[in-house]
């Protein structure tokens, strides 16, 4: 729309005035809308002055990484590093069923593999700026504060060291979600990242109830995409909030497929709709979507033998079950 335009046009000369003819950025991308709205604005005002990262922590689901690793920089033309870090954050993961022990390990590892690449860039040149999509509700929530700061990031880890340290370009901060959506459409974002629900910054890893391993993911990765896939399909993308799906990977159930007796694994669909994930009820999906997500799950994932349904609000439940 001519005022969307509008806004991501001021936003973008805001950000050149900002950087000035010489400064270099460099952004994390994450997947998400908003790290990918931010970058595309800054990329569009200071061009290649602006480096990508993105560290592929191997817990996305199904086609994200490819997303951003191909449509998104099709679509924007930003500079991007590519870290695969799958099998470290595998490695780090390895033994750990403890939930907040998982986003720890996985916090940690993210800014590790995050730093090392800031380091590699800033061989080539100082940089003084790092962009970060803040939108007004964080802005507002945390009081309104900006300057040098830390990696807000979606794992919520704390200060940067001394050679680390940015001034932040925030080109989303008076925004909000919608708005952030509009503003990647009118850039030509791809419309899956543009419209992707939320999802956590840990990702896969604490969807798996247990350890994570490179097996579990992959089971998980398929049944999440095809829930994914028929949830879309019924048109239900704006209905529901968010749809985890979460593989029980230590509790096994007798079943039978094809031609005998199996002892595999459930999976749980637990979408919701919520306005803002603070609460949430659990969303009346048609019967019809449910068993059609069922009769695929079970038919194409092999080691699944029981998709169930988690019928609990927030609260008592949380949204995740980790
Ligand atoms: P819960 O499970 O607490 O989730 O009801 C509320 C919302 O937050 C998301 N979530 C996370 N996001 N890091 C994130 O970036 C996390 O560790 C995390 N845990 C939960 C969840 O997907 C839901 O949208």
């Amino acid at each position: 729309t001519w005022t969307m335009l509008n806004i991501v046009e001021d936003a973008i000369e805001a950000v050149r005035a900002q950087v000035g003819p010489e400064g270099r950025a460099i952004c994390g991308l994450s997947g998400g809308v908003d790290s990918a709205v931010a970058a595309a604005i800054v990329q569009r005002a200071i061009g290649d002055r602006l480096t990508c990262v993105f560290v592929d922590h191997g817990l996305l689901r199904k086609g994200e990484a490819e997303q951003v690793e191909r449509d998104f920089v099709a679509a924007t033309g930003v500079k991007l590093r590519v870290v695969d870090a799958a099998e470290r954050f595998l490695k780090a993961l390895s033994g750990v069923s403890d939930p907040e022990e998982k986003r720890k390990i996985i916090g940690r590892e993210f800014i590790r593999v995050f730093e090392d690449e800031q380091r590699a860039i800033l061989a080539d040149g100082p940089v003084d700026f790092l962009v970060q999509g803040t939108l007004y509700p964080d802005v507002v929530e945390s009081g309104g504060g900006t300057g040098t700061a830390n990696i807000k990031s979606h794992h919520n880890v704390g200060g940067l060291p001394d050679d680390l340290r940015f001034t932040l370009v925030e080109p989303l901060r008076t925004l909000f979600k919608d708005e952030v959506r509009r503003a990647g459409e009118e850039l030509g974002l791809p419309s899956a990242m543009v419209w992707r629900q939320p999802f956590p910054g840990p990702g896969l890893g604490i969807r798996i109830v247990g350890e994570v391993t490179h097996d579990r993911l992959t089971i998980l990765r398929e049944a999440d995409s095809i829930a994914r896939e028929e949830l879309s399909r019924a048109g239900l993308d704006r209905e529901i909030w968010q749809c985890p799906v979460v593989l029980l990977a230590d509790v096994r159930s007798v079943g039978v497929q094809g031609d005998g007796r199996t002892y595999g694994h459930p999976v749980v669909l637990r979408p919701v709709t919520s306005e803002d994930a603070m609460t949430a009820d659990w969303s009346r999906v048609p019967y019809d979507v449910l068993a059609r997500i069922s009769t695929r799950i079970t038919n194409e994932v092999r080691e699944v033998n029981r998709v169930v349904l988690d019928v609990t609000s927030k609260p008592p439940g949380t949204i995740e079950w980790e």
